[in-house]
């Protein structure tokens, strides 16, 4: 088949690729779509079962750090763009595990981009029509001060704002953990390669996603499955910690837009402004599942467990996204309280995809499908 392009995504097979992925074999049957994914215990086939024949669909189990394998597909694909998402993703675990970050999201990373920088040089039109678009968050500028504690409105449905600063583009990086301070490194090599070599990149830095797919390791999908299995809800230090969350397909849609229409060498911040603190989200998950399984209100409350705090945990993120909106028109479409409920009844409703992460029955589905 004759395809328009040939587009590299990154980590397809994690919570937020996986979205991308779907997004872009479904909306452009003219592209064809190369998912490379390791399979790190994050990374989960099962996650595009609904897309993996789709024509334009191929899957490739690879690890970012191979440089000699990178330039190979580069190469055998053609590949004209990238959209770089694969890292190790989990604060909690780079605290225990520095390396593995260090390794994977800089070196990783710049192998990446080294492989992009060989191939497209070697073309007679050079850089025309590329693009290495890389996605990176919010935690690279550190932590914001909660100056209005209790929020503007004291009601736990509304949106809150707990501060009077938001992270711009123009913020200075802060980076507090080994997370956060090995997606910076990535950040700048990528802005390197613009600068030194002018290879065409974008960086986005988003907020925390919420949504379907998610690795229940992470809060949402972790409490909303403790609370199935009535497990305690380990709330870190007072809960009172801000994040502002954004409905992941929301962010697909934002990647899309960019990828297309992003200025070269620009960066753009993707958030929602919906900030809440981490207890309030907790009593709204509560509420939800508590709603959702037919419990009486508050009954799932007293799992509520206050556990020693995060080391170094950042005190509030919150996104402001106004440049994407002037500029590529780009808007969260989702409302935070229906995002929430179809996440709760998405999780709830697929409890296979959980069960078998927590049995780890999804570690085979590579091996039955792609290994016969
Ligand atoms: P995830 O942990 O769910 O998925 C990461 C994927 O990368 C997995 O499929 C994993 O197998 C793959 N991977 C890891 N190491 C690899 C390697 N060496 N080679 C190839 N593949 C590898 O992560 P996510 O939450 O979907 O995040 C995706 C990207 O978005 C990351 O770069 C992350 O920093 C960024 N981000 C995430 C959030 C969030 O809230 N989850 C917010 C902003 C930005
Ligand atoms: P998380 O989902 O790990 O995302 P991030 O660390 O990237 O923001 O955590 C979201 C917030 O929830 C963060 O402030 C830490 C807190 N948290 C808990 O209180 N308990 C938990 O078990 C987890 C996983 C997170």
């Amino acid at each position: 088949m004759n395809f328009t392009r040939n587009i590299l995504i990154t980590g397809g097979a994690g919570f937020i690729g996986s979205h991308v992925v779907r997004l872009f074999v479904n909306k452009y049957p003219e592209y064809h779509i190369i998912n490379l994914d390791k399979l790190t215990y994050a990374g989960n086939l099962t996650n595009l079962k609904d897309i993996e024949s789709q024509p334009n669909y191929t899957f490739v189990k690879a690890d970012i750090c191979d440089f000699d394998k990178m330039l190979e597909l580069f190469k055998q694909y053609r590949i004209d763009g990238v959209i770089h998402l694969a890292a190790e993703s989990h604060v909690d675990r780079s605290i225990k595990d520095p390396f593995t970050f260090a390794q994977t999201n800089v070196m990783g990373t710049l192998t990446l981009l080294q492989a992009a920088k060989i191939y497209w040089e070697s073309l007679s039109e050079g850089y025309g029509g590329k693009r290495f678009y890389h996605i990176s968050t919010d935690e690279v500028y550190g932590a914001l001060e909660l100056t209005h504690p209790e929020g503007i409105d004291s009601d736990i449905s509304a949106h809150e704002v707990y501060g009077n600063e938001f992270f711009k583009e123009t913020t200075k990086y802060n980076p507090h953990s080994p997370y956060s301070a090995s997606k910076a490194g990535s950040d700048h090599f990528v802005r390197a390669f613009h600068d030194t070599y002018g290879m065409p990149t974008v960086v986005t830095n988003c907020s925390n996603n919420y949504g379907p797919y998610q690795f229940p390791e992470k809060l949402i999908p972790l409490f909303i499955n403790n609370i199935r299995h009535r497990k305690p809800l380990p709330v870190y230090g007072k809960g009172e910690n801000v994040r502002d969350w954004l409905y992941v397909v929301d962010h697909a849609r934002a990647i899309d837009i960019i990828f297309h229409h992003g200025k070269i060498s620009s960066t753009y911040n993707i958030g929602g402004f919906n900030e809440w603190k981490n207890i309030d989200i907790v009593k709204v998950i509560i509420k939800t599942v508590d709603k959702l399984l037919g419990y009486p209100e508050g009954y799932s409350l007293d799992l509520i467990t206050y556990v020693t705090d995060r080391k170094g945990h950042d005190l509030r993120y919150a996104i402001d996204s106004t440049k994407l909106k002037r500029e590529l028109g780009w808007e969260p479409s989702l409302q935070f309280e229906e995002g929430i409920e179809e996440t709760v009844r998405w999780y709830l409703d697929n409890q296979e995809w959980m069960d078998n992460i927590t049995s780890r029955e999804y570690e085979k589905y590579y091996e039955e499908m792609y290994n016969r």
